[in-house]
């Protein structure tokens, strides 16, 4: 949800209408919005199913009246198929109460129960009006907003994002948050919430950090804080760094094609800073101690998709550099199977938007364990760096198209990093070598972009492919995570079935698949690497070719080797093997976006998928 209360030249429908379009991205199911104004003795509201495009057709025709408080809502929708009626906002006290709400309610049957008790008449099958119609029976007897949502926070169990207007108080809008997100946006004559600062990021960069557990009352001249006793609560002041702009299509098709090119900056931005004057790596922000750091005996990695993927792929640096054992595991197996944590545990957890609960849940749980718990995010404001130890940010600036695309890179980046500083701090390198191998890292932006502007012959051979039924990819080694990550690519955005392969794995059974024609994407290792893992591939694609398969081989510059088995080639600049994913994986991003394209989809939001997934 989004929500304003403007000062005088902002209209506050105006204000909720462009949070939202910025927010879309972490749900399209349906949208909606509810005003209050002074002399306004009900809420004025609209919600459609569908993309907010819907919503805002619905206001062209039918508008409404002028406000000086509003909120407004996209759904993921949990309970309740996408249908006009469930769609948010939900209303009782005659129409002069409305509410949002992020999250499941989890006591809700239990509740409306109560509630049918006592005559309340109900609309919707969603949870979110029985919160409604809980909070109007507070507010009936506190006639205090704010008193009225704590003492409906106290009620509710599982987890919650709520906001409210009320026609009697049309200045104010009040929040809750139980283990769903809420970002406060500071203004001058105005303030803002928000699921998080994109939402607010066109009108203000001042943000508050709310904690768990936390109501938040704001009008156009005050934030007001306090738990769900109405004690005052601290919240935590900062600053933005992502400039409106970036939050911006800027030209391009999609956001998804914007975030593709966005990658040199991407990888740029989350090395800069990050070194002293002698080049040494300076993680200030690794607020763990670093006896606590030497003495780390494992490191576990949890995170959900893309995440997922980049972890995978830092594993192979991080033990190599480190000799240190790195386990990956998705956030919610690792949650829920007793895994060995103990204080000598260091947890990554990766996530682009901070939010994801299954990766929050698995933070708490190795937390609970002993375990330091390190994040890489890419949100600020956002839950899980709150909740962990220490956070490591990547600096991809917003990203909005729901498939992960610079997010990939650069906690690819955040994590070498990471792996490196562990190096230097155990003793595992020597300076000089961490020196080169930063370098070769600073080299890589210039590396991926390269790869981008080879990217239309990738294009072509996407479009010339838009009939395939079914394509898959192989890889070794670090190229085995690119494959995993490429398929994802493609089963997200063009509804394809895909399957990722380690390649050594394809005579234990992935080869019965390979018939005439069947599409195959090999990302070849580099002919200079020493491992002989160039030659085994090679092998590999003959074997497949062979059996009919077409070929689709990412290979590096002046590999002659493979280029006499590939049926089409796209090439990447040479690279060293460990940096190798972050160019490897640029042409299967195009060719996912590119097919998609092709088949009339919608790249940016493909259908029952979120950006952020806030529930379990
Ligand atoms: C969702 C998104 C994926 C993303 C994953 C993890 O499933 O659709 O693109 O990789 O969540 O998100 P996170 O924000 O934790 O990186």
């Amino acid at each position: 949800g989004a929500a304003g209360t403007p000062a005088a030249t902002r209209h506050p429908l105006e204000v909720a209408l462009e949070g939202l379009r910025r927010l879309e991205y972490r749900g399209y199911d349906s949208a909606g919005v509810a005003l209050a104004g002074p002399g306004q003795a009900r809420i004025a509201f609209a919600k459609k199913s569908g993309k907010l495009n819907n919503l805002v057709g619905e206001l062209d025709a039918h508008p409404l009246p002028d406000a000086t408080a509003a909120i407004g809502h996209t759904r993921w929708a949990t309970h309740g198929g996408p249908t006009d009626v469930n769609a948010h906002p939900h209303l009782a006290d005659d129409d002069k109460l409305a509410v949002i709400h992020n999250g499941i309610i989890e006591n809700f049957a239990q509740l409306k129960a109560e509630l049918l008790a006592d005559g309340v008449f109900f609309r919707s099958e969603t949870d979110t009006e029985v919160a409604a119609a809980l909070l109007a029976r507070e507010y009936a007897s506190t006639k205090d907003l704010t008193a009225a949502m704590a003492a409906t926070a106290r009620r509710l169990e599982g987890t919650f994002t709520l906001l409210a207007v009320h026609a009697d108080d049309p200045l104010t809008v009040v929040g809750a948050r139980h283990d769903s997100p809420l970002v406060v946006g500071l203004g001058d004559g105005e303030n803002f919430l928000g699921s998080d600062v994109a939402a607010f990021i066109a009108f203000t960069k001042e943000a508050l950090e709310l904690g768990q557990d936390q109501i938040v009352t704001i009008t156009p001249t005050s934030v007001t804080v306090t738990d769900f006793h109405g004690k005052p609560a601290d919240a935590k002041r900062f600053t933005v760094d992502w400039d409106a702009a970036a939050a911006e299509k800027s030209g391009f098709d999609s956001f998804m094609d914007k975030e593709i090119h966005d990658q040199p900056h991407a990888v740029a931005d989350t090395l800069l800073g990050r070194t002293d004057l002698d080049g040494r790596l300076t993680l200030d922000e690794i607020r763990i101690d670093e006896s606590v750091l030497r003495s780390i005996d494992k490191i576990i990695v949890i995170a959900c998709g893309t995440a997922a993927y980049a972890g995978h792929v830092a594993k192979y640096a991080v033990e190599h550099w480190c000799r240190i054992p790195v386990e990956v595991e998705l956030a919610h197996e690792f949650r829920y199977r007793d895994p060995i944590v103990n204080e000598k545990t260091l947890v990554v957890a990766i996530s682009q938007s901070g939010e994801t609960m299954d990766t929050l849940m698995a933070v708490r749980h190795a937390r609970e364990q002993g375990a330091k718990v390190l994040s890489i995010v890419n949100t600020q404001g956002s839950t899980i760096p709150r909740e962990s130890d220490a956070v490591l940010y990547t600096h991809a600036g917003p990203e909005i198209a729901v498939a992960s695309t610079k997010a990939f890179l650069s906690q690819i980046t955040a994590a070498y990093l990471l792996g490196l500083y562990l190096a230097q701090l155990r003793g595992n390198k020597f300076p000089d070598e961490i020196a080169a191998l930063l370098n070769e890292l600073r080299g890589l932006p210039a590396k991926v972009q390269t790869v981008i502007e080879r990217g239309e012959y990738v294009r072509a051979t996407a479009r010339s492919m838009k009939d395939a039924t079914s394509v898959l990819f192989l890889g070794r080694h670090v190229g085995f995570p690119v494959a995993l990550e490429g398929a994802l690519k493609l089963k997200e955005l063009a509804y394809i079935h895909a399957e990722g392969f380690a390649a050594g794995e394809l005579k234990h059974g992935p080869i019965a698949l390979i018939d005439e024609g069947q599409p195959v994407f090999v990302v070849v290792p580099s002919p200079r690497s020493r491992d002989g893992l160039h030659s085994k591939v090679v092998s590999n694609i003959q074997e497949i070719r062979a059996r009919g398969a077409r070929t689709l081989v990412i290979a590096e510059d002046g590999d002659d080797e493979v280029r006499k088995y590939a049926d089409e080639i796209f090439w990447i600049p040479a690279a060293p093997t460990l940096l190798q994913p972050l160019l490897a994986v640029v042409p299967l991003q195009i060719f996912a976006m590119a097919l998609a394209t092709a088949k009339g989809l919608d790249v940016d939001q493909p259908r029952n998928l979120a950006k952020s997934v806030t529930v379990e």
